[in-house]
């Protein structure tokens, strides 16, 4: 084989952010919008990787030398990658990879998982390896954890299994949601989030009180179990009442700010029947449900109040090989 090229989904975690980095379940929802990387031989025994999108043209390092020059903070999960599979499988040949994004970088869609999941599955269809997706699923983890140190892993599962998923980590649990419908309003506060920062920071806050924070998360774990059945049944009102319900315990946890909490509020007063932040919080997106005579006037409100609605479907397919020759 000559070259593979793979493509991974982004994802929204649509209720259980933080929680699910304490092993409590959340819901995921896999996004249109992919990045696909692509992996061929090379004669010479070097790494090349090119990531247009991410400034990166060309980047050039001895395979298996991975220690040894400082990687651009960009490719960190790409190198991180190629390590954990070039080690467990000892190999040594070299590889020239490049990716290509549909969405932004900024967006907080994991970009990351994404780009880490499309590559794994693609190394393994070049080196012929057969890896099922609990294996993938293990590998990438473990590359995560190396570069970023915490994560539930939630987004790395939605970039393999696809659609909308149940998940308790560390893929203990990935229960495919059946739902048609996922009619959400998606909305980019313009601030880009820094994950592992709020994951440490509600740590901290679990250190100094943990009986209210677990009272929190268990909380937390009964509006997940809840949402599921409203999302199976689509009883948008009772979903967006429970989204709501989740944004004030995430209030709790301090990880929402001035800004986030005007967007939700624009998209409440403009008719929304729920809206919560999706992810982290410090900054990325805000999800949102609205009737649908109302969502024209919600995405309106919000837009006027700085934010910017982004096209996406959810509930899309999960990682795939797309081609090779
Ligand atoms: O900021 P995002 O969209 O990557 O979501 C982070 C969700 C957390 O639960 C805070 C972290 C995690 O890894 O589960």
């Amino acid at each position: 084989m000559k070259y593979v090229v793979a493509a991974a989904p982004g994802k929204l975690i649509l209720f259980g952010e933080h929680a699910v980095v304490y092993g409590y379940p959340c819901l995921v929802s896999a996004l249109d919008q992919r990045i696909q990387v692509r992996v061929s031989f090379l004669k010479k025994d070097d790494l090349v990787i090119a990531a247009p999108q991410l400034g990166i043209k060309k980047f050039k390092i001895k395979i298996n030398a991975f220690g040894n020059k400082s990687i651009p903070k960009e490719l960190s999960f790409l190198v991180a990658g190629v390590k954990r599979f070039y080690q467990k499988y000892h190999l040594q040949k070299g590889l020239s990879i490049a990716t290509q994004c549909q969405f932004s970088f900024k967006f907080g869609f994991g970009s990351s998982s994404a780009v880490m999941i499309a590559l794994l599955l693609a190394l393994a269809k070049l080196y012929q390896i057969k890896l099922t997706k609990k294996q993938v699923f293990k590998l990438a983890y473990k590359a995560v954890l190396e570069v970023q140190k915490v994560g539930s892993g939630f987004d790395l599962a939605a970039a393999l299994w696809g659609g909308t998923l149940l998940y308790q980590k560390p893929a203990k649990l990935v229960k495919p949601i059946k739902i048609k419908n996922l009619p959400l309003l998606v909305c980019y506060s313009g601030i880009k989030a820094d994950t592992p920062t709020l994951i440490r920071q509600v740590l901290e806050l679990k250190r100094k009180k943990p009986q209210k924070i677990k009272a929190i998360f268990k909380k937390i774990r009964q509006i997940v179990f809840q949402a599921k059945t409203y999302l199976e049944k689509e009883k948008w009102p009772e979903l967006g009442k429970l989204m709501n319900e989740n944004q004030k315990l995430l209030q709790k946890l301090n990880v929402s700010t001035p800004l986030l909490n005007k967007l939700l509020n624009t998209a409440l007063k403009a008719g929304a029947w729920g809206a919560k932040i999706s992810g982290a919080g410090g900054g990325d997106n805000i999800i949102i449900l609205a009737p649908q005579a109302k969502r024209k006037a919600v995405a309106e409100a919000l837009k006027k109040a700085g934010g910017k609605i982004i096209k996406v479907k959810l509930n899309s397919q999960g990682a795939s090989c797309e081609s090779h020759f």
